[in-house]
């Protein structure tokens, strides 16, 4: 299928990965591809994960260490990082002043980290994106579209719900995190959330560990994200769910004051090859009458097609069509604050019964 990305930079500069993990084999390297990017070099600590990944994409510059991969970059690169959250802070110090760069989510491992991350891009003047590309998965853009277009009114509700059967083994640098799902997965959600129903008044969550799961943090959350009413925001997010794929879901479902919007994220189904995604709508007539829903088609998925995008707002960015980076470190450290919301909610718990009744 023929790929239609959102973000066509007129110039494609030249790409510095550093990190040459699972993600950037999953979903960055075939995005560039895709989009006709030129990667000029990859790092990475275990430089055979580098080397590996440079041969199948035919990258000519290969480094062991993020210090000696940005002297050696030529001057117009875009940086590409995609580390553990950790590390990111770290690396953007030693990026020239005036740099574009992409981080991956999430924006550090606390609200903490993520201001550390926006003072260094603040005080070096970087132009630092943060990788919540779920906002570009193609479903999300084509709904997108349909709300801008008045398709279904005002947002009356946007929930975003996953029963299904996560792979952590894929990520081992997880393990003994003080943190998981909310800052590692739900990010991504709360992240899409705010994207279109802007900054909560604050968040109510709980997350909890999966006994089958000893060396990780929590895995299973519930989240609400309180906006004024009649306005209702929620995830659950359940990734234990170890009772096969019969009953698996994964959706996104906005429902507004004319009609509602779902999508099916095939990629949390089956990650990270992805199964089936698909977007529909149904309308009111002008009884309040629902129709029948409708498929709406759109091109690609999430991976890799979101990664491409992303990137492409950087470029367009830093060739000067685009004013704004929508992921910019300056929006998305409220998606942090949010995260860091949920985290205190979780630890205050629910409001206690009265002791007689
Ligand atoms: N949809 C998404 O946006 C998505 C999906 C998966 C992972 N991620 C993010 O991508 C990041 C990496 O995840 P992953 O699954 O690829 O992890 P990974 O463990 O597979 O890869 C990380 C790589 O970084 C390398 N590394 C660590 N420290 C380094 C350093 N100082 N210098 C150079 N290389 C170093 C490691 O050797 C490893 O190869 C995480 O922050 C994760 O949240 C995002």
């Amino acid at each position: 299928m023929q790929a239609k990305n959102t973000f066509s930079p007129s110039r494609k500069y030249p790409i510095l990965i550093i990190g040459a993990g699972g993600i950037v084999a999953d979903a960055h390297l075939p995005a560039y591809k895709l989009g006709d990017f030129k990667v000029w070099g990859i790092c990475d600590k275990v430089k055979k994960y580098a080397s590996d990944l440079a041969s199948t994409y035919q990258i000519e510059n290969v480094f062991d260490n993020a210090a000696d991969a940005i002297a050696a970059a030529p001057q117009d690169v875009i940086y590409d990082i995609a580390l553990p959250a950790s590390i990111s802070a770290q690396i953007l110090t030693l990026l020239p002043d005036g740099a574009h760069v992409l981080i991956q989510k999430p924006m550090g491992e606390s609200l903490q980290q993520a201001e550390e991350i926006l003072r260094i891009c603040r005080d070096k003047k970087l132009y630092a994106a943060i990788n919540c590309q779920m906002r570009f998965a193609p479903y999300v853009l084509a709904a997108r579209q349909l709300i801008d277009q008045d398709a279904i009114g005002e947002i009356t509700d946007m929930e975003i719900r996953l029963n299904i059967h996560t792979p952590w083994e894929l990520f081992p640098f997880l393990e003994g995190l003080p943190r998981l799902e909310l800052n590692y997965h739900s990010v991504h959600h709360i992240d899409l959330i705010r994207s279109f129903l802007g900054n909560p008044h604050g968040v109510y969550a709980r997350t909890v560990p999966n006994p089958k799961q000893p060396k990780l943090a929590s895995t299973d959350s519930t989240i609400i994200m309180d906006y004024d009413d009649p306005v209702r925001a929620t995830v659950t997010a359940r990734h234990s769910h170890y009772f096969g794929s019969k009953h698996h879901e994964s959706y996104i479902k906005w429902e507004g004051t004319k009609g509602a919007i779902k999508a099916q994220v095939g990629l949390l189904m089956n990650y990270p090859e992805g199964g089936k995604d698909y977007l529909e709508i149904c309308r009111l007539d002008e009884q309040g009458r629902p129709g029948e829903w409708e498929n709406i088609p759109f091109e690609g998925s999430w991976f890799p097609h979101a990664f491409m995008d992303i990137m492409g707002s950087l470029m367009q960015h830093k060739e000067g069509s685009l004013e704004v980076l929508p992921t910019s470190v300056e929006d998305v450290i409220y998606t942090m604050a949010c995260v860091e919301a949920g985290y205190k909610s979780n630890e205050k718990r629910g409001e206690t019964l009265p002791v007689t009744i």
